[in-house]
C-alpha cells in the first residue's frame, strides 16, 4: 500500500483526527511564530498607538485600484495612475516627515510616510472632482493631506474643490496647517454632528471616520442626508466593524460596496472603504 492509499484508508477511520493532530498543531505554529514575529518588531520599531499606518500589500492595492474603478465608473488604468500619483507625491511626503518631526507630539508618531486605504481616497477625489469634500475625524491630519493633495491636482486641471475637516480636538490637523494643502482645507474644531448641520455649501464626498460608535455612525449620515449635493458619495471608514452605511444606503435607495484592505507586514487586521452612491 502506498503512502497515499495509507492515508486515504486513515482519513476512513476514527484514528483520522489523531493522524492529522501534527500538521494542523505546525500550521498553527508557524502562524503564531509569525504573527510574534511582526508583533514584536512593530512594538520596538513603531511609535504608534492608535490610528495605525502601514502600506497595502500588492494584492490588497491592485483590488483597491478595481474597486475605485466600478465606484467612481472610470478605467482601472486610470485609477492606478490616482494611486501612482499620491505615492510618487515627494513634495507631500517630505510635508508630512518634516511637519511629524516638528510635532510636539512626534513621540507617538512614526516618521515613515504609509497612506493605506487612503490612496483610495485619493483616487476617488481625482477620479470624481467634486467641489465639496468633508472629512469626519481628522487626527494628525494624514487623511485630509491626502484628500487636499488631490483636490490641488484637480484645480491644477481647472476643477476648483475645497475640503472641509471636522474634529471634535483643538489639536488634530497639525499636518494640514501648511500651505499649499491648508490652502485648500477649512478646519473646523467641535463635535461632527453640530458641525455638520453648520455647512453652508452642499458636500459632494462625504467621509465618516470620526467616533467610530455605531450610534455616532448613523447620526453624522443621518446629518448630512440634507447637506448633500444630488449625486453624492458617501464614503466610511467603519465598514469593517459597522453596517451602518449599508443599511443608509438601502433606506436611501443607493447602491453600496466594501472594501477591506490587508496591511503589508502590520500585524493589525487593517480598516477599510465602504461606499455608499
Ligand atoms: C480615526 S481618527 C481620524 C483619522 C483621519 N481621518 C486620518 O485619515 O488619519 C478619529 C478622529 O475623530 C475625532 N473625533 C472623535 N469623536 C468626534 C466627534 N464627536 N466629532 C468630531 N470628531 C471626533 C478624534 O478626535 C480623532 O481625531
Amino acid at each position: 500500500m502506498d503512502a497515499t492509499t495509507l492515508r486515504r484508508a486513515i482519513a476512513r477511520t476514527r484514528l483520522a483526527p489523531v493522524a492529522a493532530f501534527p500538521k494542523r498543531l505546525a500550521r498553527v505554529a508557524r502562524h503564531d511564530a509569525k504573527v510574534i514575529r511582526t508583533t514584536t518588531r512593530w512594538l520596538f520599531t513603531s511609535r504608534e498607538h492608535h490610528n495605525y499606518t502601514y502600506d497595502l500589500t500588492k494584492l490588497s492595492r491592485q483590488h483597491l485600484a478595481w474597486f475605485v474603478s466600478v465606484v467612481c465608473d472610470v478605467p482601472v488604468k486610470q485609477v492606478r495612475a490616482y494611486l501612482d500619483e499620491i505615492e510618487s507625491d515627494d513634495t507631500l511626503r517630505g510635508h508630512i516627515e518634516q511637519a511629524t518631526a516638528g510635532s510636539a507630539r512626534r513621540g507617538l508618531a512614526d516618521r515613515q510616510v504609509r497612506y493605506a486605504r487612503r490612496i483610495g481616497w485619493y483616487a476617488i477625489v481625482r477620479a470624481t472632482r467634486p467641489a465639496h469634500v468633508v472629512e469626519t475625524g481628522v487626527d494628525k491630519g494624514l487623511g485630509s493631506c491626502v484628500l487636499a493633495a488631490a483636490l490641488l491636482r484637480n484645480a491644477a486641471e481647472g476643477h476648483t474643490g475645497r475640503l472641509t475637516s471636522l474634529d471634535i480636538n483643538p489639536e488634530a490637523g497639525y499636518l494640514a496647517r501648511t500651505a499649499p494643502w491648508s490652502e485648500v482645507v477649512d478646519l473646523v474644531i467641535g463635535d461632527s454632528i453640530a458641525s455638520i448641520g453648520a455647512l453652508d455649501r452642499p458636500v459632494d464626498l462625504f467621509l465618516h471616520d470620526s467616533d467610530h460608535s455605531r450610534a455616532h455612525e448613523r447620526r453624522e449620515f443621518e446629518a448630512v442626508e440634507a447637506k448633500l449635493a444630488s449625486g453624492a458619495i458617501l464614503l466610511t471608514d467603519n465598514v469593517t466593524h459597522t453596517n451602518v452605511l449599508a443599511e443608509h444606503a438601502e433606506r436611501t435607495g443607493r447602491k453600496f460596496l466594501a472594501y477591506r484592505e490587508t496591511p503589508r507586514d502590520h500585524w493589525y487586521p487593517g480598516d477599510g472603504i465602504g461606499v455608499a452612491w
